[in-house]
């Protein structure tokens, strides 16, 4: 038994991982494995309770997130990567605390009140839709997972998860530890026209983005606003061309461009083909690993396949003690 401390985390397959993603999330992921017993999931059901007229797209989702993940670093060797509907005994367990979730928890949850009210070209007045938490609480506390890296809009989330923990241990018997949040840095990272970097605003660079396509996009970017031509002098500070270089391009290099920005010695556009270079170098290792996986589909698979099946053997466990706990079998 590995002394390690447990995490674990999950996304919803939507669609494919941008930058915003990789910095927010993956990244920080990628980083943990030495460190904790990582168990990472791509969580089709949840995607599901909102998404359940076009469940066609999220099986494919699921197959390209791997292939994000594995892109990105993360490891089976390290880390139990698997899929939630791979899982069953999730539902299992998303049924008994169900019995014990008083419904106004779910109904005062800021992410479901927002969700109602934002979202209307989706019916979300579901019973799964509501239930989201709980699913999400099963999810965590199935492998008694001590910590969650989440990012600042999940720890509502969490906060509920830890309220029906403590509920199960008082009505059953102390069965599941606690769970904290692992607050994740939120990522700096803007999309090509200076809003939230995000699928639904077209402004994303995926991790999947060949160079060319990279090249295409950072080219597109907006920079300064103030800065309408080449003779103005720019200001890096407002500029989220500089950002990315700062997080990609050598230090030197951006210190470099700070005062030729201000006092107009270089333009955007060199500004920009710098910056394309260096965020292309910075992703070839993630190129290198996606083209190693998308030629060998069956091990990816393989990878989805005994992920789960390992994530499932301690599931079963867990669910023999929560039966006996609830005295559902003798
Ligand atoms: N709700 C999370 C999200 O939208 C995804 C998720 C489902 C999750 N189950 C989880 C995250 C368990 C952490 C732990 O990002
Ligand atoms: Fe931004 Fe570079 Fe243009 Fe300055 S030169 S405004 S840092 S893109």
């Amino acid at each position: 038994m590995s002394s390690k401390k447990r995490i674990l985390s999950g996304m919803r397959p939507t669609g494919p991982l941008h930058l915003g993603n990789l910095h927010g999330a993956l990244a920080n992921w990628v980083g943990m494995q030495d460190e904790y017993d990582c168990f990472f999931f791509i969580a089709d059901w949840h995607a599901l309770t909102s998404d359940y007229e076009a469940p066609g797209d999220i099986t494919r989702y699921v197959g390209e997130m791997m292939i994000d993940w594995l892109s990105a670093g993360l490891d089976p060797e390290k880390s139990t990567l698997f899929v939630q509907s791979l899982v069953p005994e999730h539902a299992e367990l998303f049924l008994y605390l169900s019995m014990i979730t008083p419904v106004p928890w779910l109904e005062r949850n800021p992410t479901y009140k927002d969700q109602i009210v934002q979202i209307n070209n989706k019916d979300l007045s579901t019973f799964g839709f509501l239930g989201y938490p709980v699913l999400q609480a099963a999810d965590i506390i199935m492998y008694k997972a001590n910590g969650v890296p989440v990012g600042i809009d999940q720890v509502p989330h969490v906060e509920i998860t830890r309220e029906i923990t403590r509920r199960f241990n008082f009505l059953y018997g102390n069965v599941f530890p606690e769970p904290e949040a692992i607050l994740t840095k939120t990522s700096k990272i803007l999309g090509l026209d200076r809003r939230k970097m995000s699928k639904s605003y077209n402004n994303a660079i995926y991790l999947s983005d060949t160079p060319d396509e990279i090249g295409k996009k950072v080219s597109q970017m907006i920079t300064d606003p103030q800065r309408m031509r080449r003779s103005d002098p720019g200001n890096p500070d407002v500029c989220n061309v500089f950002e990315f270089h700062k997080i990609y391009s050598e230090t030197g290099i951006w210190e470099a461009i700070d005062p030729q920005c201000r006092s107009a010695e270089i333009g955007c556009v060199e500004c920009k083909k710098i910056m394309a270079e260096s965020l292309i170098k910075a992703m070839e290792p993630l190129h290198e690993r996606r083209s190693y996986f998308m030629a060998k589909p069956e091990l990816v698979k393989e990878i989805i396949t005994s992920g789960s099946e390992k994530a499932r053997k301690v599931a079963k466990e867990t669910m023999e003690q929560v039966r006996a706990a609830i005295r559902i079998k003798d």
